[in-house]
């Protein structure tokens, strides 16, 4: 499902309407890209070549002819986000604007390692544009991540509302001595869209695959992947890498969060598990134990959340 071609080419030739779940994609910057890496302070051996730019008078046009193709083979309630710097985001905000697909969130994300400029401040971070298709409920896992119990140590803050506001703080990859395109997305930013915005299964697309990034994430958390690159360098290095990846193997290296601890919560209780819960109570209680440890210990060991155990308690003469 990866194809060494133009997105808009290969979209048409070898992807039905409407059977795409999530795309992720960072299309090519119209600022000269492929002479980016000069800004950057790297090892230019470990860069690899074959980045094909858009020219800048082009960018419009070709803007609008992708977007389209991914309107049309997006499912309905299927999801986008356009990762984009700040010269040409007013051409993809003008080409969204052309489609049916609605606007979710505009999400800033935040890097380290910008570009160095001594006159003016300096530009570190990016545009990441969140759209759904309309027509069904688009996925949106509000607790993939965290739960809404989990805690911030320093700030006592939920964790839950910290990792879904639009100001993301996600460092780049250092990767010394390894092969990688000039722009790749770190995994950690791949996961979380993956995370809130797809389900195990569902087929994720990116239009520009790069290192392909997108996809090893994506089959790392167990979904499908298929997408598009255009430079032939990239894409034959890439495509022998994919191929290491084990569908699932990353299932349990992101931010998920911690299994309900009151497992039985909501379930019907017979009358010999209440009876078991009190006799357990009178038991802890006997050995001198304070009430909300007690409690604790019945929670861990019933499932059962604190409210139904203090009902069930408070039958206790
Ligand atoms: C910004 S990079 C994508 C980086 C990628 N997200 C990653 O993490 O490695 C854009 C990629 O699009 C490719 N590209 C440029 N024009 C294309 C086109 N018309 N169709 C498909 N790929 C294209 C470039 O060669 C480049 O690898």
């Amino acid at each position: 499902m990866f194809y060494n071609t133009d997105c808009v080419e290969g979209a048409r030739q070898y992807l039905r309407d409407a059977s795409v779940d999530l795309i992720i994609t960072d299309p090519p910057y119209g600022i000269g890209g492929d002479t980016l890496h000069k800004h950057y302070n790297r090892k230019e051996e470990f860069v690899l070549d074959g980045y094909i730019e858009v020219p800048r008078e082009e960018y419009y046009d070709f803007t609008y002819s992708w977007i389209k193709e991914a309107e049309r083979v997006l499912k309905p309630g299927g999801s986008m986000y356009i990762v984009s710097g700040y010269t040409n985001l007013i051409h993809i905000l003008n080409a969204l604007s052309e489609t049916q697909l609605k606007e979710v969130n505009h999400i800033i994300w935040k890097y380290n390692f910008g570009v160095y400029t001594k006159n003016k401040y300096i530009s570190s971070h990016y545009h990441i544009l969140y759209y759904v298709k309309p027509g069904a409920k688009p996925v949106f896992n509000t607790h993939s991540r965290y739960s809404d119990a989990e805690k911030d140590d320093a700030s006592n803050g939920s964790l839950n509302y910290q990792d879904r506001e639009d100001v993301w703080i996600i460092n780049k990859e250092y990767k010394p001595g390894q092969v990688k395109n000039k722009n790749e997305l770190p995994s950690q930013l791949l996961a979380k869209i993956i995370q809130y915005s797809s389900n195990e299964g569902d087929l994720v697309c990116d239009f520009f695959l790069g290192s392909f990034s997108t996809a090893r994430i994506a089959i790392g958390l167990n979904r499908k992947a298929c997408g598009f690159e255009k430079s032939g360098v990239a894409f034959s290095y890439q495509m022998n890498e994919i191929e290491k990846i084990v569908p699932g193997s990353l299932l349990s290296g992101f931010s998920t969060p911690p299994p309900n601890k009151y497992f039985n919560q909501g379930k019907p209780m017979a009358e010999s598990e209440k009876n078991e819960i009190h006799s357990r109570y009178l038991e802890l209680k006997k050995s001198g134990m304070p009430k909300k440890q007690i409690m604790e210990i019945l929670g861990r060991e019933t499932g059962r959340g604190p409210w139904s155990l203090s009902k069930i308690l408070s039958t206790i003469k």
